[in-house]
């Protein structure tokens, strides 16, 4: 339930008449530092505060209060550290603020982000309309900005785990941990739908069948996005439109990647037979912004694509929502920056996310419209869009205080929650007739880079962008989960290397826990997805220590594992996050295998 007070609405739908009255009377208004001259400020009724008006009234009482600059500002997406002034927030009605992966406040926590929160929006409120911020952070496995939350398996998994109802309550959980530090936008969730395995993003995925990943889309959107779900009103990105999945090795046009950012080459049936659907399924499922990707489709980068965002997405798939860009990705089109945000807005995106210099932006886009190269209605409708999804996410209104959802941030809930998710997301590679394991067994040897450190669970996108290493972060790690299943007289012996002392003879099971280091985006592109050779020397070592070995693999995406680097059962953990006893649970028979493999797995 929305909570709003109609006396409060009232009182602030008066004082903004008043306010506007006051301006017209005197003939030149000051909001923020800029000065408006006499007929340019439009009077304004205010009653866009009014919660219990339809949305779209709201819209369009609000638009007509708007002047041009005002409107301008709301389609720029500036990250908080590119800020350093903070009246520029109400001096240039910016429309929204993002934290880039790892861009935290000092106080890392959820009163820490409420507190951050609350004094960037007291500078929106100082602008004429007090619009609020959007602030939008990528909470892709829950909101792992902050320490503390919990850290839920990537969507790799999840697409394991084929478990619409599952991810819908990630969704809806995640909505929670996010309304708790104060934020309502979410860049998530990802409907790429992979196709080259070496590309960095595929475990931001839910795999490469399109029918999956449209279903899983829309059901983490429908958890996320419903209040009645959640309790807290969040929006949600279907992201990175257009293609994004299927870019060709050795194209990206970052020096630094090899696949992302790069060209799609697929032919348009395929584009719209293979791709598009996600995107078409969280439109139909009311997803309210659209994040279109770096990729290059048809000589084109997307951004620039009038085509495919505006007569495709807006008009056949009839999106309401708003088209943000991804970081610079409007700079990058060719011809300057001002040509890049003509082309860009022109093609259909509406808010630019930029994220560094918004003057030179704002700058541009008023020039545009005065030279007549946007057109006031292209503005009109791109801003319509944002209010609209401002409106969603329930800025204007009251909200349930953000401390009330305090509780539920990490809460045990919710890491039961991502443990059933780790269950259910294991898919068993070879069996090897060795599980169930017994939980009475004499003696277990554990080894491998991933069998106690929470960083190389949880992948990238947790704390910090590229992941972090160790276990200074709350959680279960795969080892710990281990010794808590097991029966007392079982010794549970570690050695992340596997020196183990063969004096007291083979071990009755040997697991190693193997895999990928962090990484995120472009930096995760790798030719040969394998096994590190320390990782390959434990494998050899647990098995010269134990009677029977399981390799355990946490990655984010299929490796290669030839046979010396296979146990006599392998299992496929991806990139569980903090509940690593739902490892535990599935290796010691208390929950079955159910996963079955997302995207393809070759062994050899
Ligand atoms: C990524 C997006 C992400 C954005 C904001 C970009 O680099 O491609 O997926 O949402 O950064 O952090």
């Amino acid at each position: 339930m929305r909570f709003f007070h109609r006396r409060r609405d009232w009182l602030r739908a008066g004082l903004t008449l008043a306010i506007a009255a006051a301006a017209v009377g005197v003939g030149l208004y000051r909001h923020g530092y800029v000065a408006v001259p006499r007929g340019s400020v439009p009077t304004c009724d205010g009653r866009y505060h009014l919660a219990d008006l339809p949305v779209e009234d709201r819209v369009e009482a609000l638009l007509g209060c708007m002047t041009q600059d005002e409107k301008i500002g709301q389609m720029a997406l500036v990250e908080k550290n590119s800020i350093h002034w903070k009246p520029d927030i109400f001096r240039y009605s910016l429309g929204a603020l993002l934290s880039g992966s790892g861009a935290k406040p000092d106080d890392n926590t959820p009163k820490g982000w409420r507190g951050m929160l609350e004094d960037f929006q007291s500078y929106a409120r100082r602008s004429r309309l007090g619009i609020p911020l959007l602030y939008g952070v990528d909470a892709v496995h829950g909101n792992t900005n902050v320490l503390g939350a919990t850290v839920f398996p990537h969507s790799i998994g999840l697409g394991a785990s084929r478990d619409a109802d599952l991810v819908r309550r990630i969704g809806a959980a995640t909505a929670q941990e996010l309304a708790a530090t104060g934020v309502h936008w979410n860049f998530s969730p990802t409907v790429d739908v992979v196709k080259d395995t070496r590309w960095g993003r595929t475990f931001e995925t839910f795999g490469s069948d399109t029918q999956l990943v449209s279903q899983l889309g829309v059901a983490y959107l429908e958890g996320l996005q419903s209040l009645a779900l959640s309790g807290a009103p969040v929006i949600g990105t279907a992201k990175h439109y257009l293609g994004t999945g299927a870019m060709d090795w050795g194209t990206s046009g970052n020096p630094d990647f090899k696949v992302d950012q790069g060209v799609t080459t697929v032919d348009e049936a395929t584009l719209r037979r293979v791709h598009l659907p996600p995107f078409k399924a969280a439109v139909d499922a009311g997803v309210s912004s659209v994040m279109v990707g770096h990729t290059t489709w048809n000589g084109e980068e997307l951004a620039a694509s009038r085509y495919l965002l505006t007569d495709v997405l807006k008009g056949e798939l009839g999106f309401r929502g708003f088209v943000v860009s991804d970081w610079y990705g409007v700079y990058e089109i060719p011809g300057g920056e001002y040509r890049a945000a003509v082309t860009a807005i022109n093609a259909g995106v509406d808010m630019v996310m930029l994220p560094y210099d918004y003057k030179s932006f704002i700058g541009y886009v008023r020039r545009a419209v005065a030279e007549g190269e946007v057109s006031t209605e292209r503005l009109d409708d791109a801003v319509r869009r944002i209010l609209r999804a401002k409106l969603s996410a329930g800025l204007f209104d009251s909200q349930p205080p953000a401390e009330a959802l305090e509780s539920q941030f990490g809460s045990a809930e919710h890491r039961q929650l991502a443990r059933e998710a780790v269950q259910k997301s294991l898919v068993l590679l070879e069996d090897g007739g060795m599980l169930p394991l017994p939980k009475d067994l004499g003696r277990i040897v554990v080894a491998g880079s991933s069998a106690h450190n929470l960083g190389r669970q949880s992948g990238g996108w947790t704390v910090e962008w590229q992941g972090i290493d160790g276990n200074w972060i709350p959680g279960t790690t795969i080892l710990d989960g281990i010794r808590q299943a097991v029966a007392s007289t079982t010794a549970v012996e570690y050695d992340a290397a596997g020196s183990f002392t063969s004096a007291v003879g083979k071990a009755d099971v040997g697991i190693a826990v193997v895999g990928e280091a962090p990484y995120a985006e472009g930096w995760g592109d790798s030719e040969h997805p394998a096994l590190t050779s320390e990782d390959l020397q434990a494998i050899a070592r647990v098995r010269a220590a134990s009677k029977k070995t399981l390799v355990i693999v946490v990655s984010g995406r299929p490796l290669d594992m030839p046979r010396s680097a296979r146990g006599d059962a392998s299992v496929a953990a991806w990139l569980p996050g903090t509940e690593g006893g739902g490892v535990a649970d599935v290796l010691f028979g208390d929950y079955p295998f159910t996963g079955k493999l997302p995207l393809a797995w070759p062994l050899r």
